[in-house]
């Protein structure tokens, strides 16, 4: 078949044939951004308050907190255009789809508010804002990377910038380069990390704004105010494929049961929005878990009750997701983890000079209670080591680098050996495991990721350019047509509350984990009966970018399910 020729000047290896045509996709952007920035004004709501812990969040940034919600109305704003300005981007944390896009958002922005403006992008993540690498984004490089997956245009990293050298080192950088806009592309934490800057130069009396933009593709940056973080929903449509393409082959072979482990750290919305597009047999939820209390002997035995069901009726096959947070929700699991964390933390130098694993693991049993002692003994070898796993720089366990469906397969082979000899299940149990993640971080953005992500940038460039600092920018009414979507910004304070971390209390946001009585759950909950005896799977398919809107254009069900009940 003969391929249509593309008008992007790139040589044919630098560009697949999709890559082509999608570069040729313009973002729609919001009808209240659309006239550029000179024509939108800023309408402050009431001052606010953090979602939690208020005096001690107010005591931590005197300078940014309380400040009030903006909204963007239409109007005359020619002060916007004035100056041209320096701006600069960082990307934090990892990778999800639509990045690009945002930058391209930002660099629009700006431009269309004046030509000259100009936006850098620091290197590798905030590492580049403390070390001043940096690059300028043209609109001729830009063209390059637009509406494509990755953040490979600047990288990414996941240093913090937090303690005073490194602010003291990052205001030099931002001073000495005249940036007046700083803006943060990042998950909870970054964008905590972006909360921290703001206040700082604020109390330097650096004349520069700080804007956060939600990026991350577990979902769990979301709030009353802010309605999903970017890359959800590629990532989800990315899994939900492969998931559902395993649906199809346990029921065309039916003599595995596939265990899926997906992405999401904590909070198990991941595995939640996949279900709810493909229904697994098995769906494991880290927040039911930890609410029901359940321990891993319960978890097992929830498990092979419907392994031994479905055994009843010749069906020795199915698919199980878990998610990849699961392990910290189990309450003797995380009382471990929590332990872990502090004594980690505590004992750096010491486990520092230890080489072999079961040193270390005979060092962390020596100081850790005997309750959780017996318990760290109890796990399986490998298990225990990836839970003595460096923190990352935010201090959280990798849950990422912790193969928990294979702990579950484990447990669950004996069990059902265990029900053999009483006579209780007659079943052949094989398994197979699968690691989603990586696989979805840096896919092409969907339709609604890649407009999504370009006004986010765009709108936070507008809050910059109006001199908003503290405030993480907001893009709502995410349900409705792009061009209805609504704009304004968030006060990151108000989205904090204190926390735990690397044995310390911390000011954070407040990460959203799966709420229960959510109608996305609920759905779950409704169907899952079902779901485990029979073979009701989906199979969504590869992400559509052309074709019926009701195909390319749809957004999660997550989304759709969170709408309904407003
Ligand atoms: P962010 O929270 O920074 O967006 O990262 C999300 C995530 O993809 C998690 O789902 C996963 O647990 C973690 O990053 C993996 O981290 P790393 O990229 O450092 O391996």
């Amino acid at each position: 078949m003969a391929t249509k020729k593309c008008n992007k000047k790139c040589a044919p290896q630098e560009c697949s044939q999709l890559q082509q045509h999608r570069g040729k996709f313009k973002p729609v952007l919001p009808n209240i951004l659309k006239n550029g920035p000179a024509s939108v004004k800023v309408k402050a709501g009431k001052p606010t308050k953090s979602v939690a812990d208020q005096a001690k969040v107010k005591k931590i940034f005197p300078h940014t907190y309380g400040m009030p919600e903006i909204a963007f109305v239409k109007g005359a704003n020619s002060a916007v255009s004035k100056k041209p300005i320096n701006a600069a981007v960082v990307l934090s944390g990892g990778q999800a789809p639509g990045g690009h896009n945002v930058i391209a958002g930002l660099l629009d922005g700006f431009k269309k508010a004046n030509s000259r403006n100009k936006l850098f992008g620091f290197l590798g993540g905030p590492s580049g804002v403390i070390d001043c690498n940096f690059i300028e984004i043209t609109p001729a490089l830009m063209d390059k990377f637009r509406n494509t997956g990755g953040f490979d245009l600047i990288q990414s990293g996941r240093t913090k910038i937090e303690n005073d050298e490194q602010l003291s080192k990052a205001k030099e950088n931002i001073v000495n380069n005249k940036i007046s806009a700083f803006v943060v592309v990042g998950g909870d934490d970054s964008n905590t990390n972006a909360g921290v800057i703001a206040e700082y130069l604020k109390k330097e009396g650096v004349d520069a704004s700080v804007i956060g933009v939600p990026k991350t593709i577990d979902g769990d940056l979301k709030n009353e105010q802010i309605e999903t973080s970017f890359g959800f929903d590629t990532a989800t449509k990315i899994y939900a494929e492969m998931v559902g393409n395993i649906c199809r082959d346990v029921n065309s072979a039916r003599k595995y049961w596939h265990f899926v482990r997906l992405m999401g750290r904590s909070a198990s919305h991941i595995t939640l929005e996949v279900a709810l597009k493909t229904h697994p047999n098995i769906t494991l939820i880290g927040e039911e878990v930890l609410a029901k209390k359940m321990t891993l002997a319960q978890i097992v035995d929830y498990l092979a009750k419907i392994v031994a069901a479905r055994a009843k009726d010749g069906k020795n096959f199915g698919v199980v997701l878990v998610p990849e947070g699961l392990i910290e929700f189990i309450p003797e699991m995380k009382e471990l983890i929590a332990a872990l964390n502090d004594l980690l933390a505590d004992n750096e130098e010491a486990l520092s000079k230890l080489n072999k694993v079961s040193e270390k693991k005979e060092f962390v049993i020596s100081k850790l209670p005997k309750k959780l002692a017996d318990l760290m003994k109890s796990l399986p070898e490998g298990i225990a080591s990836q839970l003595m796993l460096d923190r990352d720089p935010h201090g959280n366990v990798q849950v990422s680098l912790i193969e928990t469906e294979k702990l579950l397969i484990e447990m669950l082979r004996a069990r059902l050996a265990q029900l053999k000899k009483e006579g209780k299940y007659n079943g052949k149990f094989s398994a197979i495991t699968h690691f989603f993640g990586y696989e979805g971080r840096c896919g092409v953005p969907s339709n609604f990721d890649a407009n999504y992500t370009y006004a986010l940038g765009y709108n936070a460039a507008v809050l910059a350019l109006n001199k908003c600092s503290g405030y993480l920018s907001s893009v709502r009414n995410l349900v409705k047509s792009p061009k209805d979507w609504a704009c304004g910004g968030i006060p990151l304070t108000m989205m904090m509350n204190i926390e735990r971390r690397k044995g310390k209390e911390k000011p954070v946001i407040r990460k959203a984990l799966v709420d229960l009585k959510g109608e996305p759950f609920k759905q779950l909950a409704k169907n899952r009966e079902l779901w485990a005896k029979t073979e009701s799977y989906l199979f969504p398919g590869p992400m559509q970018f052309f074709g019926p809107e009701e195909v390319t254009d749809m957004t999660t069900e997550t989304l759709k399910y969170e709408h309904k009940k407003k």
